[in-house]
């Protein structure tokens, strides 16, 4: 997608806010004083930069998936090493948590049926810093990497929808357990092939390539360790 917006070379970088193998997250304010998040792919070591634009892309298809939802980041450009999209403040959910606040679960079932319907899994929800609350407690979904795009009724995006909402149900377990219903219950215990072809091979895999070979901390992003 071509650089639509006029912000990419007279904006300046107001912080840092996170850094990986993958390319480094920074809030911008661009020349009209609209701040902005841009990953930029400039700083991946050459080795890892197939798949950091191989996932940059995935996101900003993902985004633009879901352009004009509210609660979800806009793309604002993607030219092949630069990502940008609009900037939605609050804070991610380990950090200011929804305790006892069944109103930020019920919206957030409602935003994941909103991706769902436009045909959109997300695939990365069990993480806490993928869920933000902004700043008037609704919850926001951001990080689109892992999002996979498809017809909303096949057999296999129901699937992948799924395990969306049972990775949101796993976060209102932890901090509104007394509001599950008993359908919701169900979810939780009711676990798909997919989940345990995961943990049986992808999950160890993963851990290897993470942890030993690009050094991510254990615990990114999971919130506060048991
Ligand atoms: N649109 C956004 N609005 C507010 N904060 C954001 C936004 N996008 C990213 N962030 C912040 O930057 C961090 C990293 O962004 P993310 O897209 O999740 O990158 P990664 O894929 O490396 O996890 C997030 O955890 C969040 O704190
Ligand atoms: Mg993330």
């Amino acid at each position: 997608m071509p650089d639509t917006h006029d912000r990419s070379d007279e904006a300046i970088e107001v912080s840092a806010l996170k850094a990986d193998s993958f390319g480094r997250i920074a809030l911008m304010r661009g020349s009209d004083g609209t701040r902005f998040v841009r990953r930029d792919l400039r700083h991946v070591p050459l080795w890892l930069r197939l798949p950091a634009w191989w996932l940059a892309r995935r996101e900003a298809r993902g985004l633009a998936a879901v352009a004009g939802m509210r609660d979800v980041p806009q793309l604002l450009a993607w030219d092949g090493r630069r990502l940008d999209r609009s900037y939605m403040p609050g804070a991610a959910m380990y950090q200011r948590p929804p305790h006892g606040d069944l109103i930020y679960f019920r919206r957030a079932r409602r935003l994941l049926q909103g991706l769902h319907r436009r045909g959109l899994a997300h695939n990365d929800l069990a993480k806490e810093a993928n869920w933000l609350v902004l700043d008037d407690g609704r919850p926001a979904i951001i990080d689109f990497q892992l999002a996979v795009r498809g017809h909303p009724r096949s057999r296999w995006m129901r699937l992948l929808a799924r395990e969306d909402l049972r990775h949101l149900l796993k976060h209102k377990r932890m901090y509104c357990r007394a509001a599950l219903t008993p359908v919701e219950k169900r979810v939780l215990k009711r676990t798909s092939w997919l989940r345990d072809l995961w943990f049986r091979t992808g999950k160890p895999v993963y851990r290897v390539v993470t942890r030993r070979i690009l050094k991510w901390e254990d615990n990114e992003g999971q919130g506060p360790k048991p």
